[in-house]
């Protein structure tokens, strides 16, 4: 289970965000609370969706930042091939790159050239992508992304057998003694976010939970709290049974 010091990170997905208005949605989730920017790349090929790239990453960079601070930029690339991809990115200022093994012909080469660019480096695992895809690789990530629905399009239905695979995901890294952080996309909503932070995660993805309301609700900041109040109640509610056990 994560400790008492582990914070959470909220990411909001783009991918339900205003296209047309994309730098004032990231100054507007940043003004309310959000840690990172989640940034779904979808080619058509790997995934049936085709959404954003390096031009628009590059675009959204200077909004960005908080008090003069960047803010990270989390690229998810659902593509296939990976590696012409991963430099463009970089350029374009992403701060984490993560990527499908399945779409990757070498996944410690394809880590290794996130790595070099200076990018933190995660491996994204499907509905039924087993972890042992982690075997041999895990000490070189920054990050695991666990996938709660099959990836290509926002607004699905949260997968409950992600729920073991976190836990078990969250054994295997602390057993690692490396800080690689473990973030859950899809259908993270605040309603299972301490379910969630409960089995493990410590950065959690939202697309329709905090962008549905639209710029002109004004309720961003409403769903990033309710998402990072669940988590942390998760969180520490684990800690109560697993203290409760040991007495
Ligand atoms: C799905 C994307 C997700 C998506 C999540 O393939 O990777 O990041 O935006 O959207 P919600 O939170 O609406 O499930
Ligand atoms: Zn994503």
């Amino acid at each position: 289970m994560t400790s008492a010091s582990t914070p959470i990170r909220i990411a909001p997905s783009l991918l339900s965000a205003d296209f047309a208005r994309l730098g004032e949605e990231v100054t507007a989730v940043i003004a309310a609370g959000a840690d990172m920017i989640h940034f779904d790349v979808m080619d058509n090929h790997y995934v049936p969706n085709l959404t954003i790239g390096p031009l628009v990453c590059e675009a959204i960079k200077p909004y960005a930042v908080r008090n003069g601070v960047p803010v990270p930029i989390d690229v998810h690339l659902m593509v296939k091939p990976v590696d012409a991809l991963i430099p463009m990115f970089i350029k374009a200022g992403a701060s984490i790159i993560s990527f499908h093994p399945e779409a990757s012909e070498h996944v410690d080469r394809s880590i290794q050239l996130i790595k070099a660019g200076g990018a933190k480096a995660g491996l994204v695992l499907n509905p039924a992508t087993p972890l042992n895809v982690l075997d041999h690789v895990i000490e070189a990530l920054d990050l695991v992304l666990i996938m709660s629905v099959n990836p290509g399009f926002g607004g699905q239905s949260f997968i409950e057998s992600a729920l073991p695979k976190i836990a078990l995901l969250r054994e295997r890294i602390d057993r690692t003694g490396r800080q690689i952080w473990l973030e859950v996309d899809g259908g993270v909503k605040p309603a299972n976010a301490a379910r969630i932070a409960a089995a493990g995660a410590d950065t959690l993805v939202a697309g329709s939970a905090v962008f549905t309301g639209g710029l002109a609700g004004g309720v961003y900041a409403q769903a990033i709290d309710a998402l990072r109040s669940q988590a942390l109640s998760g969180q520490s509610q684990a800690r109560q049974n697993l203290l409760s056990q040991a007495r």
